[in-house]
């Protein structure tokens, strides 16, 4: 093995599966970012957890209310889920920005993003500190998908999404600029 910097060893290890967190602002509006940085850490009870930049919006959402819907968007959202990973919500309402429909959710006040393969409705239960991010660990209490849409989404690096499902069949997701 020869050494390796960050940036090289991250493409190497691509896809990562890539999500969309959803936050509600203190002014009312419902929030979308992109993260790579999420994982099940619980089976039971079961628990996500996801790393969030100190300097995001989304952390200041998540502070002052701390509940998130996890959402997995299809292969035909591609468009919208890249714009959520590379615009802020300070600048505006992303989910109008991306086109995507609010599904209200059962448990959270978060809206889910409508048409996701999944849906992950979830109360945070800690709040870990880690070098330049923010790691908040929520508690599953709600669960949404839509099982017609299966393919979702994997991102290469941080430079463009592909879609693949659960049979290996593999897509480039189409409308990335
Ligand atoms: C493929 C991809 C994965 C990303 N993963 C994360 C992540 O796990 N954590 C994070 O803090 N930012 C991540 N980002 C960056 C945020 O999505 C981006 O900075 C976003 O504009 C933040 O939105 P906000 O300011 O509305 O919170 C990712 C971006 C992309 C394109």
């Amino acid at each position: 093995m020869k050494q390796i910097d960050w940036d090289q060893a991250i493409t190497l290890l691509s896809p990562h599966s890539y999500a969309l967190l959803s936050t509600l602002g203190t002014n009312g509006r419902a929030n979308l970012m992109g993260v790579g940085w999420w994982t099940i850490v619980s089976w039971n009870p079961p628990q996500v957890a996801v790393s969030i930049g100190q300097a995001q919006y989304s952390r200041e959402c998540l502070d002052a209310i701390p509940e998130f819907g996890l959402c997995f968007p299809s292969e035909r959202q591609a468009r919208g889920a890249w714009i959520c990973g590379s615009v802020s919500g300070r600048d505006g309402d992303k989910f109008a920005m991306a086109g995507f429909r609010p599904a209200s959710a059962g448990v959270i006040r978060p809206p889910l993003v409508d048409g996701a393969t999944v849906g992950f409705e979830c109360r945070v239960v800690n709040r870990v500190e880690s070098g330049d991010h923010v790691l908040f660990i929520g508690e599953v209490v709600g669960i949404r998908g839509t099982p017609e849409s299966p393919m979702h989404l994997y991102s290469i690096h941080y430079n463009k999404l592909v879609a693949i499902d659960k049979d290996l069949r593999l897509d480039d997701a189409p409308g990335q600029e």
